[in-house]
């Protein structure tokens, strides 16, 4: 899903090449030195990852193999080769459980398999790399995936009735927001780790209920529910909002309000 916000995002002239599963599975040494040497690039951004959170919970051996082992193979070759590499994290790396928004110096303590794994390879970056960016970013949504906006529209459009957990916050941020800033990042001096997130936070219901007013489903019923009510195996950062301070203090724009990027989304590929 961010994969093709960012190609399709990508600065006119601007020579990359876009790497799928089809070029190769991540997890395999051999499949991953090959791309490296076909296409010996200057710099990396790595968007996969096995983001099936629930699927983690399940096989935390999967979510290992995929986000950890994957992201060390891709930062080993980028350090042979002097790469920079910017690798996508996320805020499952922390519990949720801080009242104010995390800073990227906050300490990580991640609640389920998908946070580990994610922080386990933002470690090896640190550890593999001198020149790389862990750009952390959360609520992902957009075209071309699964996400929570697309699955509430789904589900009103076709008169399933409406569940939704009111006491989970974040910053729901939209792929081409996003994309945009990681062109502006590749290019930047910065280094470490950044949170980049659209502007503001809400909870679950708060998005779900914009989403539908931008797409004129505003009367869609919505039965409101609590997070321990809801049926997953995972347990769910509550409160893991990413404060975007070092993205701005590095001179660059805040990435516009949820609320206007939900609407563009919405109405830009979900119009009646
Ligand atoms: N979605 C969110 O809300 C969110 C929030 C915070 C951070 N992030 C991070 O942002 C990045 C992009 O997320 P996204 O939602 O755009 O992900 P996505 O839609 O699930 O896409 C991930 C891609 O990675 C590929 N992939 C997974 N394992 C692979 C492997 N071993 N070898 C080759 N390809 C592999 C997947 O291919 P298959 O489909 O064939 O497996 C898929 O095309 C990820 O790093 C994610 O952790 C996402």
């Amino acid at each position: 899903m961010l994969g093709s916000a960012v190609v399709k995002s990508a600065p006119a002239g601007r020579d990359f090449v876009a790497v799928t599963r089809a070029d190769g599975d991540l997890t395999d040494s051999r499949g991953v030195k090959a791309i490296f040497a076909t296409h010996a690039p200057h710099l990396v951004i790595h968007c996969a990852a096995y983001t099936d959170v629930d699927g983690c919970t399940r096989d935390p051996q999967r979510a290992h193999r995929n986000n950890t082992e994957a992201t060390k193979l891709v930062a080993q070759q980028c350090a042979e080769r002097g790469t920079r590499l910017v690798f996508l994290s996320t805020d499952y790396v922390f519990s949720g459980t801080k009242t104010q928004a995390y800073e990227e110096d906050d300490k990580p303590d991640p609640i389920n398999s998908y946070g580990e794994s994610k922080l386990a390879a933002e470690r090896a970056v640190a550890e593999l790399l001198d020149d790389y960016l862990i750009v952390r970013t959360q609520w992902l949504y957009g075209p071309g995936g699964k996400n929570f906006v697309s699955a509430i529209l789904n589900r009103a459009q076709a008169g399933e009735p409406l569940k939704v957990v009111e006491d989970e916050f974040g910053s729901p941020t939209y792929t081409f927001d996003l994309a945009q800033a990681l062109w502006l990042a590749v290019a930047s001096e910065l280094r470490g780790i950044v949170h980049i997130a659209n502007s503001g936070h809400c909870s679950r219901l708060a998005l779900a209920e914009a989403a539908l007013q931008a797409a004129g489903l505003a009367d869609t019923e919505i039965e409101p529910v609590k997070s321990v009510d809801w049926p997953s195996p995972t347990a769910r950062p509550l409160h893991a909002i990413l404060d975007n301070s070092r993205w701005v203090q590095a001179g660059y724009s805040p990435l516009r309000p949820w609320q206007q990027a939900v609407e563009s989304f919405v109405v830009t590929y979900f119009s009646r």
